[in-house]
């Protein structure tokens, strides 16, 4: 995607309907490339540096085996080892990396660090989640919905949950690809009112809605996708008592699944608590599409790094 050449991804909102749609077909040619053994070496000799300040599994692995697939190489910080994690400025550490790497990817607690990271790094940086928004999951939630449903424009897509990081970057793709958006949450957990209006907005302009409420089966009713994330986020542990009751009326299970459509989908960003925010037989029944899903984050990801970095 060559207008993408050089820049970064903090946030989908950054990005045009028409990227994030070049990126999504990106991906199905780099996966089909690579599982029949042909994947292009885009990025030959380029290092992608990775700071985490948070566990990761799938971030992780995804970017590291995706930079290799590419030819290139990814390199795993964890940011307390890092003088970053004992105060060096971020200031002097974006200069600093800047003269060794190609691209950098941060997990962060906040993401004004991000921006800020961002600002002062010359190579893309690469959001790779933080407290607002996790615009890596959300390519690969397309591009698990466009594989499976075939197209996206028009699908009805139900967020039940925290109104977090993972459903901020969901609706804002969401809404890029025209769906019908429902989002609930229990009172005093819903998304961000800026990012939803702002989502909301182009949900509009591009034959789409958004909706949200505080009513799982309102959300639920006629869904072709029906996606949650975990009720306590990384950070937020000493409030997993009050979430787990707070959130108890929000779990997907085979009585609210009944209200979407019979060939529904249902995503999670994973990790997952089976029995609290999904029931076991529904992210391991037949329409859970959660291990292809987190397999595209590796896809999706390319399809990020060889467009902003090659
Ligand atoms: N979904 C996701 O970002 O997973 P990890 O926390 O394992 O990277
Ligand atoms: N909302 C979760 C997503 C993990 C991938 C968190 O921030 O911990």
């Amino acid at each position: 995607v060559d207008s993408l050449k050089g820049k970064d991804l903090l946030t989908l909102f950054d990005y045009s309907k028409e990227e994030i749609e070049d990126l999504i077909d990106l991906a199905v040619d780099l996966k089909k490339l690579t599982k029949a053994g042909k994947c292009p070496p885009l990025l030959a000799g380029k290092t992608l540096g990775m700071i985490f300040e948070k566990h990761s599994t799938r971030t992780r692995i995804s970017f590291e085996v995706g930079m290799k697939q590419l030819g290139g190489n990814g390199m795993f910080m964890h940011a307390r080892d890092l003088q970053i994690g004992r105060g060096e400025s971020v200031y002097d550490t974006g200069h600093v990396l800047s003269g060794y790497l190609d691209g950098i990817m941060i997990r962060a607690n906040s993401h004004e660090m991000v921006k800020e990271l961002a600002e002062h790094a010359t190579i893309p940086v690469i959001n790779g989640l933080t407290d607002i928004y996790h615009p890596c999951q959300a390519l690969a939630d397309i591009l698990t919905i466009h594989e499976v449903k075939g197209y996206t424009k028009g699908l009805k897509i139900a967020y039940i949950g925290d109104g977090n990081n993972v459903a901020h970057s969901l609706v804002i793709a969401a809404a890029n690809m025209g769906m019908h958006i429902a989002v609930a949450t229990p009172e005093g957990y819903e998304a961000d009112e800026q990012i939803i209006e702002k989502a909301k907005a182009i949900a509009l302009q591009n034959g789409g809605s958004l909706f949200v409420s505080n009513d799982p089966i309102e959300a639920a009713v006629n869904a072709d996708v029906i996606y949650t994330d975990v009720w306590t986020s990384m950070g937020q542990e000493e409030e997993a008592k009050k979430r787990l009751a707070d959130f108890k009326q929000f779990q997907i299970n085979d009585a609210l699944v009944a209200n979407a459509k019979s060939d529904y989908m249902f995503l999670h960003c994973l990790p997952a608590h089976r029995e609290e925010e999904v029931a076991t037989s529904v992210i391991d029944g037949p329409n859970s599409y959660i291990f292809q899903q987190a397999e595209n984050r590796l896809h999706a990801q390319k399809a990020v790094l060889a467009s902003l970095m090659a």
